[in-house]
């Protein structure tokens, strides 16, 4: 039996793309998906071949339409926790992933799927997609991460205003509050990220882990981010790419980077 039933994984030119596959439930995040989430993150720390990733829906409605709400009637105050925390662990292995991770954004992302997009390093939606955190339509509040990611993403007021109006936004607007970084037709959106990614994959893929461990550490309270940066820094320049990097740069030619 294939270790995905709710996901599809596909894996091309070194990007891995992971399709949230529930459609009939506009791709509501069940535990088994958020189980199996955690099984492809894992894959692209752990896979060699794999240089970068994608998250996006199936179908043409949506990204994702928030954790499974049957699921979600059933929690107690004895089992929430540990579903938040649960969430909020895998959603940082994807935040935290030396391999860059953008989110396709291609219909509704709204709770469980805004938090989703927002753990990405980078968000492309499609025309169509609408963001919002309507948990408190349901007498609820985010618990996968939503109510600090989307305060450092858009802002202190249009966070607080998101969350406790449940209103939805468009693309339009969401770019504008900088949650998300491009706007695309739908037809666009997958060779959007790819070319993005394929920019990205070009660079010294040390460099590339290094660039995320230190903006991550920006939102990490027990961190010293300048201290992460200058020992990054220091990192970067006992690998064999920055001696390529530079000696490219220097002969003018294309550097051929090997992740060392
Ligand atoms: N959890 C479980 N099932 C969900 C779901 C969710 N978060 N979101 C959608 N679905 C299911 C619907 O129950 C429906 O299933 P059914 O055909 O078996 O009845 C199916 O997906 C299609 O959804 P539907 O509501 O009929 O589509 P719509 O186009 O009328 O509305 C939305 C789309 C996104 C506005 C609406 O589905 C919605 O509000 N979903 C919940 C969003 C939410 O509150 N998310 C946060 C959860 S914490």
């Amino acid at each position: 039996m294939s270790l995905y039933e709710n996901l599809l994984l596909q894996l091309d030119n070194g990007i891995l793309t992971i399709t949230i596959n529930r459609a009939d439930k506009l791709n509501a995040l069940n535990i088994d998906t958020v189980r199996e989430i955690k099984a492809a993150i894992q894959q692209v720390y752990d896979d060699p071949a794999v240089r970068g990733a994608i998250f996006t829906g199936a179908g043409e409605k949506a990204f994702v339409a928030g954790a499974d709400i049957a699921e979600i009637a059933e929690l107690s105050d004895v089992n929430a926790r540990s579903f938040a925390e649960r969430g909020q662990e895998v959603f940082s292995m994807i935040e935290h992933c030396t391999k860059p991770v953008i989110a396709a954004v291609n219909g509704f992302a709204l709770g469980g799927g805004c938090e989703l997009a927002m753990a990405c390093h980078m968000r492309v939606a499609s025309e169509n997609a609408r963001f919002g955190q309507p948990e408190v339509n349901l007498g609820l509040i985010p618990g996968y991460g939503g109510t600090q990611r989307l305060t450092q993403l858009i802002g202190k007021g249009k966070a607080m205003e998101l969350m406790m109006t449940a209103d939805m936004i468009g693309a339009a607007e969401a770019k504008a509050l900088g949650l998300v970084n491009h706007v695309v037709t739908p037809e666009e959106l997958l060779s959007k990220c790819l070319e993005i990614l394929s920019k990205i994959t070009s660079k010294a893929p040390l460099a590339i882990g290094l660039v995320i461990d230190c903006v991550n550490a920006v939102y990490d309270k027990d961190e010293d981010g300048y201290q992460t940066e200058a020992n990054s820094f220091a990192r970067c320049c006992s690998s064999q790419d920055f001696v390529e990097g530079t000696n490219a740069f220097l002969e003018k030619r294309k550097p051929v980077f090997k992740g060392l």
